[in-house]
């Protein structure tokens, strides 16, 4: 299996990831600045969301990385990710055949997360999320446990459908939703843990040694207080449509993580004020020289005046669209010019 297999099996599935274009961009830099230099940058994820792109960066031979990520969920994932410590299986399998696991006092699951959660599937999130075990192990636990319940969606893009019902044959014999997939997941924690224990390991031996700072913060309270030098590769992805639609995407997560159900809240910034503050903060305080990689036109602005913004702070030396229209969304990495 390549790197990028082992990297997008260990992964956070996140709506609105870029992940299918971070070889592209690897590859583009890669002409920018040689794989041979890699070992000298210093990589900062300011959107990390899925953490595909710092751990392949890692894999790759960088060593220095800053991930940050305001959502807890991806937070959780780089502490692991880049935590390099393996996922014990042995403990696994006994938090799940223990009949009295011992877990630290929660609120059980199911009592919030029933609309989208059957108890089965609840339970097995308890055992390894509020696991009693020592501090060192609790992130991988949490985090396999964050990717067993994510597992339960019908997929990235549409999330989680309601339980109607949590008759499981009720649900076997719907027709408008098929929970086939659904109920043999939550029959069979055992086989599905310790696939996903397999390819979270495999991803920790293939990212290897790199020391990365974790942050998880809005970018632009991070971009202010890093004291970066040259070489620096900077990914600068944040939403752009807003922060709304994502904080509906991860309310049962985030809720799963908080161990209560969390309310929805609504920013009271634009999408298009949201974008031009972070893509400004996140910019502005590159060191000159830097390279930074940015991502628009798919959201509350157009492609050019991305470009615009962009343009205010570097040249453009690679530029990539998903398409032939004007407007088409894409991602360029830059040169940060002096000021
Ligand atoms: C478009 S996604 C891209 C994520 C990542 N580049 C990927 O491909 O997986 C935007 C990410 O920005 C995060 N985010 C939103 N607002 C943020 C902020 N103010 N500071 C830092 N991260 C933020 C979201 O949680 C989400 O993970």
């Amino acid at each position: 299996m390549t790197r990028l297999e082992i990297l997008r099996r260990a992964m956070l599935p996140l709506d609105g990831t870029i992940a299918d274009w971070v070889p592209g961009i690897m590859d583009a830099y890669a002409r920018i600045v040689p794989m041979r230099d890699w070992p000298k940058i210093t990589m900062v994820d300011f959107t990390a969301g899925s953490c595909l792109m710092p751990t392949l960066f890692a894999a790759s031979g960088v060593r220095r990385l800053v991930v940050n990520d305001f959502a807890p969920r991806s937070h959780l994932a780089a502490s692991f990710l880049f935590g390099r410590r393996r996922i014990d299986a042995a403990r696994v399998s006994a938090l799940l055949a223990a009949k009295r696991p011992k877990l630290r006092a929660h609120v059980p699951t199911f009592h919030f997360a029933c609309d989208y959660l059957v108890e089965p599937a609840c339970d097995v999130f308890d055992r390894l999320y509020h696991a009693d075990v020592p501090a060192a192990e609790r992130t991988g636990l949490q985090y396999l446990a964050v990717r067993w319940a994510l597992g339960f969606a019908k997929s990235v893009e549409d999330g989680f459908e309601i339980l109607y019902t949590h008759d499981p044959a009720r649900l076997a014999r719907m027709r408008d939703v098929d929970w086939t997939a659904y109920l043999a997941r939550a029959r069979r924690p055992g086989p599905v843990l310790a696939q996903l224990v397999k390819e979270l390991n495999a991803a920790i031996d293939a990212i290897g040694p790199a020391k990365a700072r974790l942050r998880c913060a809005d970018m632009k309270d991070v971009a202010k207080g890093l004291k970066l030098s040259t070489p620096v590769f900077a990914a600068v992805n944040p939403p752009t449509r807003g922060l709304d639609e994502y904080t509906i995407d991860d309310q049962l997560v985030h809720s799963l993580m908080a161990n209560r159900w969390l309310p929805l809240s609504q920013t009271s910034e634009t999408p298009l004020a949201f974008w031009t503050r972070r893509v400004d903060a996140g910019l502005r305080h590159l060191p000159s020289g830097a390279h930074y990689m940015v991502w628009g036109g798919d959201g509350s602005m157009r492609w050019s005046e991305c470009l615009r913004v962009w343009s205010l702070y570097g040249t453009p030396l690679h530029v990539s669209r998903l398409g032939e229209n004007p407007e088409s969304p894409g991602w360029a990495i830059f040169r940060k010019q002096p000021k």
